[in-house]
């Protein structure tokens, strides 16, 4: 196969055979392929599209330039994606909560991304926690406690490791079939019985609204149960964090609370909805309504907290039941009204310019920074009530530094204005 033939099929809005696909990957991961080959027929799908029959082929094509987990025990194997956002922790609540209905969770997460926090970052907030776990320690994590979040082994997909790197710097990541193929061969590798995918929409997501949320959720479920696989989706809502806490040891503590019975909030909320999706699909319970009952009764038995702390371990961190914050600073609301937005997207740079994301890979990050978000869209506030608590090192001039401009970020994202905004649903089923 010619790679510019193939291009070029796409560049013209054609349909491909599936031997075309599959050579494009296996050429990329072989090096036959080129990058700049690869960032053209990347580009051309952007703008072209594919069909959902082309999608699936691309999504077995990535899986299969890989290897899949081992399974690990005769336990239904679940878990979740969610795609990203900001305060968004239901992972670190789902994994041993479900470990406690003999479901095996093998969580293969991800740092960080752009805005977004991600679920390793937040865990290597526990001092020592390890996110490099072998194929052999998940398999006998898997086995001894049932839950395991760590990154992805060098033989999970490795087309999207490559291809992800490629599309990231070269504006080829905004596709619904490369999302879909790069986001489902990942998880198909995990040998699942079942998996439940958040997908996000509003201000801090990938999609901004929930007609392409829709397009995603769609696109993703159908890619999953091509394979066999159960699998649903939920649309939340991300037009503001979803936890009142942000940053990463922040995201950490309120998954602790959530676990030690405070799940009434917006946390607790999605959580207990992925995670009676999963209860569902496995047969654990009949329906959402009476999955919610277990989840809640199991959370209050103290069971899926210590299971935390067995996880955090396992993996060689130490646990502790609150991890410590940098020092306080609150900002105050400049006027009386409600809250008629907050924007995401300059509370996500806010925690970048502390030091708890990253400006360039690589970078080390500031566990201890973050924000506590006092308020939510459509409250009454008046003026000089506090409304964020950003939590900010207070070692250098340089620290200083950065506190302002975080402060001005904080400032800029809380819209304040008369009149009550109009309320947007947290879950909206697919
Ligand atoms: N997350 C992924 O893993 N892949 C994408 O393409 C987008 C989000």
């Amino acid at each position: 196969m010619v790679p510019a033939a193939i291009i070029a099929t796409k560049r013209d809005g054609g349909e491909h055979l599936p031997t075309e696909i599959e050579s494009m990957i296996t050429g990329f991961v072989s090096g036959e392929v080129a990058d700049y080959q690869m960032a053209a027929w990347a580009m051309a799908v952007v703008c072209r599209g594919m069909t959902a029959k082309e999608t699936s082929v691309l999504t077995a094509a990535m899986l299969n330039s890989g290897s899949r987990l081992p399974r690990a025990s005769d336990r239904p194997r679940v878990d979740k994606h969610s795609t990203g956002g900001l305060g968004d922790s239901p992972s670190v609540i789902l994994a041993p909560l479900l470990a406690c209905f003999e479901l095996d969770v093998p969580m293969l997460s991800g740092r960080g991304l752009g805005i977004t926090g991600g679920t390793l970052d937040k865990l290597e907030a526990f001092p020592g926690y390890r996110t490099n776990l072998t194929s052999q320690e998940i398999t006998d994590q898997l086995r001894a406690i049932g839950c395991v979040i760590t990154g992805t082994t060098p033989d999970i997909a490795p087309a999207d490791r490559k291809l992800y790197a490629l599309r990231d710097v070269t504006g080829t990541v905004e596709s619904i079939p490369l999302i879909t193929a790069s986001i489902m061969s990942k998880k198909l590798a995990e040998s699942l019985d079942a998996l439940v995918l958040d997908v996000k929409f509003g201000s801090a997501a990938f999609m901004q609204n929930i007609s392409d949320a829709l397009r995603l959720a769609e696109s993703l479920v159908a890619s999953g149960r091509n394979d066999g696989l159960s699998t649903s989706a939920v649309l939340t809502a991300m037009h503001q964090p979803l936890g009142r806490m942000v940053g990463n040891a922040c995201e950490i503590n309120e998954a602790i609370e959530v676990l030690e019975c405070h799940t009434s909030s917006p946390l607790g909320s999605v959580t207990l909805r992925l995670c009676s999706e999963l209860l569902v699909a496995t047969q654990r319970a009949s329906d959402l309504a009476s999955a919610e009952m277990k989840l809640l009764s199991e959370v209050e038995s103290g069971r899926p907290l210590t299971r935390l702390k067995k996880m955090v371990e396992y993996q060689g961190g130490v646990y502790l039941d609150r991890l410590p914050l940098a020092m306080t600073h609150t900002v105050c609301a400049g006027n009386t009204g409600y809250i008629h937005a907050i924007h995401g997207r300059l509370l996500g740079q806010a925690i970048i310019e502390l030091g708890g994301g990253r400006k360039s890979m690589g970078q080390a990050i500031d566990h201890a920074v973050g924000l506590e978000m006092l308020v939510r869209v459509g409250e009454h506030i008046s003026a000089g009530q506090p409304i964020v608590n950003i939590f900010a090192a207070d070692r250098s001039a340089g620290d200083v530094e950065k506190l302002s401009v975080a402060r001005h970020l904080v400032e800029q994202a809380i819209v304040i204005a008369p009149g009550a905004p109009t309320a947007t649903p947290l879950i909206v089923p697919l």
